[in-house]
């Protein structure tokens, strides 16, 4: 009997909402489905009477929101004979787009900052094989550079100008108003290249205003927040930003291709997008981790840095139900969490008396 693969990610899930007929060829490595955690912590930590929901994308297969996108991508790539993908990439689009090629059979060629990426994504990237060239410049350079070179090389782009990318992310609204039953009041995002905003936004307008998937919601949508560091903001300035700054290195981006598609999600929804220091990106990482158990890495925690600081000021007030999502796995990053890590090991010799003391010091 011929083999006869079983799939398990969002393309299946979702099939009829996305441009895949029953005889494709499904490139996964059963993405999606996410878990929806509810904040328990923190809420109650800044004394605010709010739901707040994490999205925790960091559970992907290649550890990011990515592979949502990548499913649909070289999906598509591989059923128009494509051999070879390429993307530029700040560390997880690499990634997966490496992933996915292998599961594919196909090429993967990624573009990325000399040294401007987090040491797991390259690792990663590097496991799955793919010929990975680092350039003197950061991403905005990569993301011109491959859009000129494909009119030179039999190669498809799977950054998320490739409008396959956005059809796989915007599953992950349908997620969300599957598992809570309504749509939330506000969702925030961390905002890089914009793909991700535009693709949640595509998502909740297709699944709130479909008769057929919930009828309780019908006309609802969340009002999006995209946010981003202070070093890196083009949104908030109105204006494309040369040279980018930012320790979440994931959202160093200066000029996002998304542009419009991003302000009209923003604008169509009643949304803002803000951003701050890089400071406040970590302290909501740390929150994550030390009050809930949720380690992610930095440029996802903008999100809930974001969340928190418009529940301060009463922007988004008491009794809102808050989806935020977190993009990425902590383990993406060890060296960010380590150096910014307060609590360093001990070592202590292999004795019982130097154990029970450093167990008794520390209650
Ligand atoms: N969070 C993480 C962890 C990311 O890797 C990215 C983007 C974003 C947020 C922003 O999403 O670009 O759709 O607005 N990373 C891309 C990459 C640029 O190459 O991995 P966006």
């Amino acid at each position: 009997m011929a083999f006869r693969p079983r799939y398990t990610g969002l393309i299946e899930r979702y099939q009829e909402r996305l441009p895949f007929g029953d005889d494709a060829r499904i490139i996964s490595i059963g993405e999606g489905n996410t878990p929806l955690i509810q904040l328990q912590n923190i809420p109650r930590v800044i004394g605010k009477e709010v739901e707040i929901y994490a999205k925790f994308e960091g559970l992907n297969p290649t550890g990011s929101f990515k592979d949502r996108g990548m499913t649909t991508a070289v999906t598509q790539a591989v059923s128009e004979g494509s051999e070879a993908i390429i993307c530029a990439s700040t560390g997880n689009t690499s990634a997966s787009a490496a992933a996915y090629a292998v599961r594919a059979g196909i090429k993967a060629f990624v573009i990325i900052p000399d040294g401007k990426i987090a040491q797991g994504k390259l690792a990663q990237t590097l496991m799955y094989g793919a010929k990975v060239i680092q350039i003197k410049g950061n991403f905005d350079d990569g993301m011109r550079l491959v859009k000129e070179v494909v009119d030179h090389a039999p190669v498809t782009i799977v950054n998320s100008i490739n409008p396959y990318r956005i059809e796989g992310q915007k599953t992950a609204a349908f997620e969300i108003i599957d598992e809570l039953g309504t749509v939330p009041d506000y969702h925030c995002l961390p905002v890089g290249n914009a793909g991700n905003i535009t693709a949640y936004w595509k998502g909740y307008q297709e699944y709130s205003t479909d008769q057929g998937a919930l009828k309780a919601v019908v006309n609802k949508r969340p009002i999006m927040c995209g946010y981003q560091a202070a070093g890196a903001t083009p949104f908030t300035l109105g204006y494309m930003v040369d040279e980018p700054e930012t320790v979440a290195t994931a959202i160093r981006i200066g000029h996002p291709q998304s542009w419009d598609s991003a302000w009209a999600a923003k604008e169509q929804s009643g949304g803002w997008f803000d951003c701050f220091e890089d400071v406040k990106i970590l302290e909501a990482q740390k929150m994550l981790s030390a009050y809930e158990g949720v380690f992610c890495e930095p440029a996802s925690a903008t999100s809930l840095a974001g969340a928190l600081k418009d529940i301060a000021s009463g922007k988004i007030p008491e009794g809102s139900k808050i989806v935020c999502t977190l993009t990425g796995n902590g383990l993406k990053d060890p060296d960010t969490a380590i150096a910014q890590s307060a609590i360093k090991p001990s070592t202590v010799d292999a004795e019982l008396g130097a154990v029970k003391k450093a167990i008794l010091d520390s209650l």
